[in-house]
C-alpha cells in the first residue's frame, strides 16, 4: 500500500488517523517534536515544524502526506498564543513544501488540514466551499494557512485542503469538554443557543482523509463536516439525552466567556456560528457512516448510554 506521512500526527485526530491507515495496510510515519521512536508499526520521526532536517527522507517515496500540525486553538488568544497558532501552521506548510520539492519521488498527494473558521462567524447562512472567506482571528489564520499551502508549487503532487468542523471523538477535542460539563449538569445551551455547530465524527473525518488521498482527481478545498449542522441548543439537548442528564438552563454569553477564560480558553469557540455543508465531498461520492448527530453520539457514548439506561 505504501507509506503515509502524518505531520502533527501525535494529536487527537492524528492518533486515530494513524490507527485507521495501519488497519488499511499503510505504513505510517508521524512527524513530531517529541523524541524519535517506533511504536508497533508506526515510526515517529523528529522535526521542529520549521526547518528541513533528517526527517525529510520519510517523504521520499511516500504515497501521501497529511499535515495536521498546529498549536491548539483551545487556549486564551493572547498576542503570544495568536502568534504561535498562526506560525506553527504556516511554517509547517512551508517546510513540508520545501522538503517535498527536494524529493526524488515526491508523494502523490498532500492533504492539508484547515478549519471551517475560514468562513468567519456566519449566523445561519449555509456555507459550502464556494462561500467567501470571512473576518476575525480564526478566519485570518485559516486564510493565511491555506494561502501558504496554495503557494506551494508541487507539480507531481495533488493538493487537497480539508476545512474541518468540530471533530467528535471520546478521547479529546471539544466534545470531551462538553461531555464533562454535561455530566456536571452544566450542559445547557451556550448563549442563546442559536449558533450553528458543524460537526463530524472522527471516523468519518479519517475516511475523508483516506478518500482525498486515494482519489487522485481531487484538488482544492473541501468542507469536512457532516451533512446536518445543528444549533448549539439542539446539540446540547442531544448530548444530555445520550448521557442521561436532565435539562440544564442556558448559560448567558458573558458567563460563557468568563467560564471559558477561567478554563484557560476562549468563549468565542462556543459562541460563533458556522452552518457548513460539504458539497464537494458529496459530489465526489463520499458517503457518511455518521450523517446524524444522534447516531454519532450513540456510537461514541453507547456503552455509557446502555449502562445508565
Ligand atoms: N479537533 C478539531 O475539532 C479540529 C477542527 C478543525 C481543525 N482542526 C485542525 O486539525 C489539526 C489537528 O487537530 P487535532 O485536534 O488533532 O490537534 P492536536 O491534538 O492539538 O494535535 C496537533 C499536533 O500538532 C503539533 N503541534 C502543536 N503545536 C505545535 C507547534 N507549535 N509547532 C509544531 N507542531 C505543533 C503537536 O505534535 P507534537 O507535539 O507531537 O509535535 C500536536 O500533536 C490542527 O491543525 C487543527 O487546527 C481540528
Amino acid at each position: 500500500m505504501g507509506r503515509v506521512v502524518v505531520a502533527g500526527g501525535s494529536g487527537f485526530i492524528g492518533q486515530a488517523l494513524a490507527r485507521m491507515l495501519v488497519s488499511r495496510g499503510y505504513d505510517v510515519a508521524v512527524l513530531t517534536r517529541r523524541l524519535p521512536a517506533v511504536e508497533g508499526v508506526i515510526e515517529f520521526a523528529q522535526w521542529n515544524g520549521r526547518t528541513v532536517g533528517d526527517w525529510a527522507h520519510v517523504l521520499d517515496g511516500a504515497v501521501a502526506i497529511v499535515n495536521l500540525t498546529g498549536k491548539s486553538v483551545n487556549c486564551r488568544h493572547t498576542p503570544e498564543n495568536r502568534r504561535e497558532i498562526l506560525a506553527s501552521r504556516v511554517d509547517s506548510v512551508r517546510v513540508l513544501g520545501e522538503a517535498i520539492a527536494h524529493c526524488t519521488r515526491p508523494p502523490n498527494a498532500f492533504i492539508q488540514a484547515s478549519g471551517i473558521g475560514f468562513y468567519g462567524d456566519s449566523g445561519d447562512r449555509i456555507l459550502d466551499e464556494k462561500a467567501p472567506a470571512g473576518g476575525g482571528f480564526m478566519a485570518k489564520v485559516c486564510q493565511e494557512w491555506e494561502g501558504a499551502f496554495e503557494r506551494l508549487e508541487l507539480p507531481a503532487t495533488s493538493k487537497v485542503i480539508l476545512r474541518i468542523g468540530m471533530v467528535l471523538g471520546r478521547s479529546g477535542g471539544a466534545l470531551a469538554v462538553l461531555a464533562r460539563l454535561t455530566r456536571l449538569r452544566l450542559g445547557g445551551a451556550a448563549g442563546d443557543g442559536r449558533q450553528f455547530m458543524s460537526w463530524i465524527h472522527r471516523n468519518d473525518l479519517n475516511r475523508m482523509f483516506a478518500f482525498a488521498m486515494e482519489r487522485h482527481d481531487l484538488t482544492g478545498p473541501f468542507n469536512a463536516v457532516a451533512p446536518e449542522p445543528i444549533t448549539n441548543a439542539e446539540f446540547m439537548r442531544q448530548l444530555r439525552r445520550v448521557l442521561h442528564r436532565p435539562w440544564s438552563p442556558p448559560t448567558p454569553a458573558p458567563l460563557v466567556r468568563l467560564g471559558a477564560w477561567l478554563m484557560g480558553t476562549e468563549g468565542d469557540l462556543a459562541l460563533q456560528s458556522y452552518r457548513c455543508i460539504s458539497s464537494r465531498f458529496v459530489e465526489a461520492g463520499f458517503t457518511f457512516d455518521y450523517p446524524q448527530l444522534t447516531d454519532a453520539l450513540r456510537n461514541l457514548y453507547g456503552m455509557e448510554s446502555r449502562a445508565a439506561a
